[in-house]
């Protein structure tokens, strides 16, 4: 049987679709959960009435993870990706940033940028699988416990990758 084309394949039953307004706080209470300086209620409005990408995925109308992607002169940036904690560890945040990239490359844009915390391992662990490179720091982006923290900045080229939205 064909999968249908939103179906997540690592999670039967989970897809990826849109993020509408009224997702926003169950969007929140996962970001609350996940860092240590979530944004708050208001970027993710922001986000979505800027029309940026914003994706959930969700089962059984339970909300599990989430991704946010900016595009401009020709780039793709992502801006954030998150699993609730309870669902890591099982491919979710991979093809939801396959998903993202996708979109991106389907659009025509050339590189993907994103920031990440040197500190956070498994996000950088996920990035580096998908070929993200880092290419520079950027001194004190991150709010930090007494201080601020350095962001690595990765780049992906998208010129060359299948646009396959799944
Ligand atoms: C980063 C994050 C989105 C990854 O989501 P996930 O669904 O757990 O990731 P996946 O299961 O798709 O894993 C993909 C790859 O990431 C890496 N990875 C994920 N979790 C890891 C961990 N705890 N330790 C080491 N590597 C890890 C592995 O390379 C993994 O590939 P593998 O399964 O073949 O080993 C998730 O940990 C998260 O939401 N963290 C909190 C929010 C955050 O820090 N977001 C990134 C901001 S820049």
């Amino acid at each position: 049987m064909a999968t249908a084309p939103d179906q997540l394949l690592a999670l039967p039953a989970a897809q990826i679709r849109a993020m509408s307004e009224t997702d926003v706080p169950a969007v929140i209470e996962v970001e609350r959960s996940s860092y240590q300086f979530p944004w708050s209620e208001g970027i993710f409005r922001d986000c979505l009435r800027v029309g940026y990408v914003c994706r959930v995925v969700v089962r059984s109308g339970e909300l599990i993870g989430y991704g946010v992607m900016s595009s401009g002169a020709g780039e793709a940036h992502i801006l954030n990706l998150c699993v609730r904690e309870s669902e890591r560890c099982r491919g979710i945040g991979r093809t939801l940033l396959e998903h993202l990239l996708a979109r991106a490359t389907a659009a025509g844009l050339s590189d993907a940028y994103l920031e990440v915390r040197p500190s956070n391992t498994a996000a950088i662990r996920l990035y580096q699988s998908l070929g993200f490179e880092p290419i520079g720091v950027r001194r004190g982006y991150y709010q930090a416990i007494g201080g601020r923290e350095d962001a690595a900045v990765l780049k992906l080229a998208l010129r060359g990758r299948r646009a396959r939205i799944s």
